[in-house]
């Protein structure tokens, strides 16, 4: 794969492996712990070897994209996307609380958003992003807006002016 960009001095942006299942499960059990603070509601703990098998399965899927950001051998963020049609989807984007604000989850993003544009895609989607998460901000930094539920984008469109079709709502 031809995933390999650095998105800041030192960190490079490219396809997990399965060497890094341990660092993405801590990952995933500090989002679920985020997400908690801002619901105030534990999500059910799906215990460690359930997230692994999850991670597992989302790197064996050819239709899916799983990146990782690497710091020097260290996994601080991850993301992922998919393909349905000439749809993409992002399902979860992932900064470690102490890496955030240095361009990583941009370079992630970037990253996705050129895999989805190359097979083809034209409008982006979230899976699922809690309107009162603060991190809709940097979806809309990006060009995303808030429509039916989710957030969007219309990779044809240049501009959040000119986002064809796909006004807030
Ligand atoms: C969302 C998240 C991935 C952003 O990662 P990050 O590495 O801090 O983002 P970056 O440093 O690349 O920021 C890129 C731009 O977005 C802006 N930005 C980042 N977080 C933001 C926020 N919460 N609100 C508004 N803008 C934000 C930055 O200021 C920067 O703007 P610039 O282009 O003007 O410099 C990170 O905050 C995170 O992991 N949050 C918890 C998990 C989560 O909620 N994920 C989203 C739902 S799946």
């Amino acid at each position: 794969m031809s995933h390999k960009a650095t998105a800041t001095c030192g960190t490079t942006i490219r396809p997990a492996t399965s060497g890094d299942i341990d660092a993405i499960v801590d990952l995933c059990e500090e989002f679920n712990a985020y997400i908690a603070g801002i619901t105030g509601r534990s999500t059910r703990a799906a215990n460690r070897s359930a997230l692994a098998g999850n991670v597992e399965r989302g790197l064996q899927d050819p239709g899916k994209l799983f990146l990782v950001a690497d710091q020097a051998g260290r996994v601080c963020g991850y993301i992922t996307g998919g393909v349905v049609g000439s749809l993409g989807q992002i399902g979860i984007v992932m900064v470690t609380a102490s890496a955030r604000r240095t361009g990583l989850g941009r370079g992630l993003l970037d990253a996705v958003e050129a895999w989805l544009s190359q097979r083809g895609c034209t409008r982006i989607e979230l899976v699922g992003i809690l309107p009162e998460n603060p991190t809709v901000g940097f979806y809309r930094r990006h060009g995303y807006v808030l429509h039916g539920g989710t957030m969007k984008k219309d990779l044809r469109a240049t501009g959040q002016q000119s986002i064809s079709g796909l006004q807030e709502r």
